[in-house]
């Protein structure tokens, strides 16, 4: 039975009560903490952890992994609730268009964009498209990454949104992290469906849904919910259609426009609204309280704000708002070409004016939270996986975002098992 030993730490960060699934509003700026810390897991979730005053030391040493963590943190690993990691290609092309000034909605409308990512998507075997995943994720783990969702999304027909899904299945079979998939059939109107956006939509109702449901290839559903892609009301059509089969909507709303999506995924129960570069008075409001911490929760892509230069969402208002916010990558081809958390965390303090300890909090106990894993991981609690990030020598766990860019991770991991061996495990 392999069991892990950490001792010395200079802290255990995240260090959340059992009965605490997610933290909000004010509260985010709590991230408590153990100084002088050791952890025991077994069986890849944790058993015990305390001060080392008070370490009971060693009984039996048999399968017994020891990390000497002296001077290091050890927080829990990044949870990473919204990305697009099943690709065909790059378009790096189209990021040199926008550089040199057009804008992203310009270069879609010119059939570029998601329309671009899907004909080579369906030209991609479901091997080709495993191996290209499968680096990208063996990358997020050594950079802290322990649990990802995953979209489909670049399919937009029946056969290829199954590869897809059949491709995120795969992936969640060969790698260690957690994965949870999300059909997102509804992320642009397909070229053969121009004319006939009511037959799409009853495709994806009718024939992908029950059939995703039943084969239980997505744990939610997906819809961007934006001028130019998928209206309000259709949105609700297809959550209605989640709902039946058992599959929560996490949604794209908000990202160039205000249409009414929040209301709307609110209403229907939706577990998470994503993006929110652009809020209104009545989205806020839509937000706010009397509602359970864990119903529908703001999940941020500061990465995407960044390389599409559109405005970051008002992480701060949010909080004001008392709501529960969770950071993800978006990594994708398109808006976001990177699934580097350290980089969300660091880009949500220094451009969203989130605290280093509500930035933490945000990417690991309430992104856990955003799909579904807050039994599961976000926190160094007993019972949950052992699945860690242990740094590099820092002074303070804001040296974390502070060096934005360095890697300042020593060790990553995953269910107990070592993923990457730094100083710290050698
Ligand atoms: O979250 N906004 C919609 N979907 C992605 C971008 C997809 C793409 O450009 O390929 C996003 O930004
Ligand atoms: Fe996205």
């Amino acid at each position: 039975m392999p069991r892990l030993l950490i001792k010395n730490a200079k802290a255990l960060l995240g260090t959340h009560p059992p009965e605490v699934a997610c933290v909000s509003g004010t509260a985010m700026a709590m991230l408590p903490a153990i100084e002088e810390g050791w952890l025991h897991a077994e069986n890849g979730r944790i058993t015990a952890f305390g001060t080392m005053s008070a370490w009971p030391g060693v009984q039996d040493w048999n399968d017994l992994t020891v990390i000497d963590a002296s001077g290091r943190y050890v927080l829990p690993g990044w949870c990473d609730p919204h990305t697009h990691t099943v690709f065909a290609a790059t378009r790096e092309e189209e990021w040199v268009m926008r550089l040199k000034g057009a804008t992203y909605q310009e270069i879609a409308a010119a059939g570029g964009g998601i329309l671009n990512s899907a004909r080579k998507l369906r030209a991609m075997s479901e091997d080709d498209l495993f191996s290209g995943a499968k680096a990208r994720l063996e990358e997020m783990m050594r950079l802290g990454t322990v649990a990802v969702e995953i979209k489909s999304g670049y399919g937009l027909s029946l056969e290829s949104e199954l590869k897809m899904l059949r491709v995120i299945r795969r992936l969640k079979e060969a790698l260690p992290l957690q994965v949870k998939a999300t059909l997102l059939a509804a992320h642009a109107l397909p070229e053969e469906f121009a004319n006939d956006r009511a037959g799409y939509l009853s495709m994806i109702c009718n024939e992908l849904i029950p059939q995703v449901a039943g084969e239980e290839l997505a744990q939610f559903v997906d819809c961007f919910c934006e001028t130019n892609y998928f209206t309000v009301a259709e949105m609700e059509q297809i959550l209605e259609a989640g709902t039946k089969h058992g599959l929560r909507g996490k949604v794209h709303v908000n990202q160039f426009n205000s249409i009414g999506g929040i209301a709307a995924a609110v209403k229907h129960n939706a577990l998470s609204v994503d993006h929110l570069e652009v809020m209104t008075d009545a989205d806020f409001s839509a937000l706010a309280a009397p509602r359970s911490p864990l119903a529908t929760i703001p999940t941020l892509l500061p990465a995407c704000s960044h390389f599409l230069g559109i405005p970051y969402a008002p992480a701060r208002k949010l909080i004001e708002n008392g709501n529960t916010v969770a950071l993800a990558t978006d990594f994708n081809p398109g808006s976001s070409p990177s699934g580097n958390m350290n980089t969300v965390v660091s880009l949500a303090c220094t451009q969203m004016k989130l605290l280093p300890e509500e930035a933490i909090n945000a990417a690991t106990i309430n992104a856990a939270a955003a799909m579904g894993l807050e039994q599961d991981l976000g926190s160094i609690t007993v019972g949950k996986r052992a699945s860690f990030i242990i740094t590099r020598e820092i002074p303070s766990p804001a040296a974390l975002p502070y060096h934005f860019g360095s890697d300042l991770i020593d060790t990553v991991i995953i269910d107990g098992a070592i993923v990457r061996a730094g100083e710290a495990a050698g």
